[in-house]
């Protein structure tokens, strides 16, 4: 998979691209990522990237021509899936990080002041919000969008990991522990280290139910159930 980030602050991504799995998966050699410095594209000798909304208005907006040139000059528009990030769409969910996992090639373009002038949202595949807020600049939005990839890759981390993790199912994950075994006062469950895994397996469900009651109710709305979570279900809302 190749990846090219185009943004103004091209030194945020040093110690993300070096830094633990992503840093792996990248030395693996499956996955190339090539950070471009949208201020190399500017039109004219001092540098300028932004300019003054028409119309008036606070902040100043990246520039339609120099993003457009970024872009034509570091990707194959035949090729590669341009993505915008932009607090201006609906907000990433786990299988829309399972949709782009699948491409060979991807242009994440980070925005940054007051936003980007329209006319360059044409020359984008998609756009992509990371949350219902505004950060400062696309720079973060991009490294989530990478990290949230990467690790879906087929030789990142184990399939094993990835199966039982929140919203892969359409529900939260069950609560885990590890050593000690009691901790201030408390303890792992004694399900969790009797071995006998179709135990461990209920219990993990019957939580992993509980938390997303709890916590993403919402997602239940959308989930179709086994007989047995509608069983564990039902337990469940008699307990509240
Ligand atoms: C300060 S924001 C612009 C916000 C814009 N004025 C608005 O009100 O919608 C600057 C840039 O940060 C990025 N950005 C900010 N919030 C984001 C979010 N929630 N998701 C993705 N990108 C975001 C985008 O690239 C955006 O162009």
């Amino acid at each position: 998979m190749k990846i090219t980030v185009l943004s103004l602050f091209p030194e945020m991504y040093e110690n993300f691209l070096k830094t633990s799995i992503i840093s792996r998966i990248i030395d693996k050699g499956n996955v190339e990522i090539k950070i471009v410095n949208i201020r190399d594209y500017s039109l004219d000798k001092h540098k300028h990237v932004d300019d003054t909304p028409y119309g008036g208005g606070a902040g100043m907006l990246m520039k339609v021509d120099v993003l457009h040139s970024a872009l034509i000059n570091n990707v194959d528009h035949h090729k590669t899936y341009a993505i915008l990030t932009s607090p201006k769409a609906k907000p990433l969910k786990q299988k829309d990080l399972l949709r782009l996992s699948k491409l060979d090639d991807i242009c994440i373009i980070c925005g940054h002041y007051e936003g980007i002038d329209y006319r360059f949202e044409k020359y984008v595949d998609e756009k992509v919000s990371i949350g219902d807020y505004v950060l400062t600049g696309g720079e973060l939005a991009s490294m989530v969008l990478i990290d949230g990839i990467l690790r879906l890759l087929d030789d990142s981390i184990s399939k094993d990991s990835l199966k039982e993790e929140s919203y892969i199912n359409g529900l939260l994950e069950y609560p885990q522990y590890t050593r000690p075994v009691e901790y201030n006062g408390d303890r792992v469950p004694d399900v969790l280290q009797n071995g006998n895994h179709e135990e461990i397996r209920k219990f993990n469900l019957r939580n992993s139910l509980k938390e997303t009651l709890k916590y993403r109710p919402d997602l239940l709305e959308k989930r179709q159930f086994s007989q047995e979570e509608k069983d564990l279900l039902g337990e469940l809302i008699n307990e509240l």
